[in-house]
């Protein structure tokens, strides 16, 4: 079998022990006798699955009691709809309420534009002026704010918050997409927490959201069933199949997150191959980081070509995302609205693969000396 580093940032690559345990149940999980693909939804046998899952994400996230978890589809994408539909859209005739949005990337801003189709929604700050390369000073909410949205982890440009914004009684709403699991988070500071699982979670095609309870059942009566956070809770995730293959693959996943010694355990290891990754770009000559010291990424970490000259720049990151590929290192391009390289370094993947693509650019910074 071979397999590479895989720096993709999403989907991206899930732990070895988890892939192998997932193939060796594929066709009998539990002696079952079935695949969790041939399971009923609404069999005893996935019901033990879906509530083990969510069990542990209680366990890991320390979630508590009043927060509701749901296994929803649509990707985060859909969250940017479901969050301004379900807490600021007006009954028909009335007017939406208030939401505030920091703008902090590419993701922020397409969360914002959805906003405003529902809700009142007005972008505070943003970081645009600057190719996203910081998170903005964030000021606090209008007290009639709905929630106030963020995006804690910014993919595409490598930013993450440092501290959270206050927000007084206004709910706190967070795209944790690209960082959940990743460090210690306090729930109990949001009022609603999103992620893809396509990154830290598991196989796309699955998003977990975390809400406080007394945030359900405020969507005007036009709103889909489908698209409402009160049908989900009151379903337990059932009102229609869920992903069930994607929710068993979390939860191996969240087994072997646990089994390393949970979240603290993992941010620590996070925090390790982050410092040596920045402290390499620090030390070299070829490549630099874009993105302002106090707000750089755990898990994404873009970096450009640090010489003068687009043209050298361009060439010089063509051919090293082409060598890191045939060396084993895949998936290092930067987003295709940015350019550059980005090493995406989830939980899965393991400090060994950090140093891999360290000594690599090393390497390729000898032979490459300006
Ligand atoms: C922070 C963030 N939000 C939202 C998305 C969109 O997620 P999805 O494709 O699950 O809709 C992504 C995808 O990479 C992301 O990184």
């Amino acid at each position: 079998m071979k397999r590479v580093y895989n720096f993709s940032p999403g989907p991206s690559a899930l732990p070895l022990p988890v892939l192998e345990k997932a193939a060796a149940e594929m066709a009998d999980v539990n002696g079952t006798g079935q695949s969790v693909m041939e399971m009923s939804h609404r069999s005893r046998e996935f019901k033990a699955i879906i509530e083990k899952t969510e069990a542990l994400l209680r366990e890991l996230m320390d979630i508590p009691p009043a927060y509701k978890v749901l296994f929803l589809q649509g990707g985060a994408s859909l969250q940017f709809s479901m969050i301004p539909l379900n807490l600021a859209a007006g009954e028909a005739g009335s007017p939406k309420k208030k939401a505030s949005y920091v703008e902090t990337g590419i993701w922020a801003k397409k969360a914002a534009e959805e906003g405003a189709k529902y809700a009142e929604a007005l972008t505070r700050a943003s970081s645009r002026d600057k190719a996203y390369t910081y998170i903005p000073a964030a000021p606090g909410p209008d007290p009639a704010d709905a929630y106030y949205h963020i995006t804690l982890n910014n993919t595409i440009v490598g930013t993450k918050w440092a501290a959270l914004p206050q927000t007084g009684s206004v709910p706190l709403a967070a795209d944790v997409s690209s960082c959940i699991l990743s460090e210690p988070l306090e729930v109990s500071r949001f009022g609603i927490l999103y992620a893809g699982a396509q990154k830290n979670l598991g196989p796309a095609g699955t998003t977990v959201v975390i809400i406080r309870e007394d945030l359900i059942g405020r969507a005007p009566s036009w709103v889909p069933a489908l698209l409402r956070y009160d049908i989900h809770a009151g379903e337990g995730s059932m009102y229609n199949t869920p992903p069930c293959y994607g929710i068993y693959v979390i939860g191996l996943v969240l087994e072997w997150l646990k089994a390393l010694g949970g979240v603290k355990a993992m941010a620590e290891l996070n925090r390790e191959k982050a410092d040596l990754f920045y402290a390499c770009l620090e030390n070299s000559r070829l490549f630099r980081s874009p993105v302002e010291k106090p707000f750089r990424s755990l898990m994404n970490i873009p970096f450009v070509c640090a010489l003068e000259g687009k043209e050298k720049q361009a060439e010089i990151e063509v051919r090293f995302v082409k060598e890191a590929a045939a060396a084993g290192l895949v998936n290092l391009a930067g987003h295709r609205l940015v350019g550059g390289m980005r090493a995406s370094i989830y939980n899965a993947m393991p400090l060994e693969g950090v140093r891999e693509l360290i000594g690599f650019m090393e390497k390729f910074e000898l032979s490459n000396k300006a």
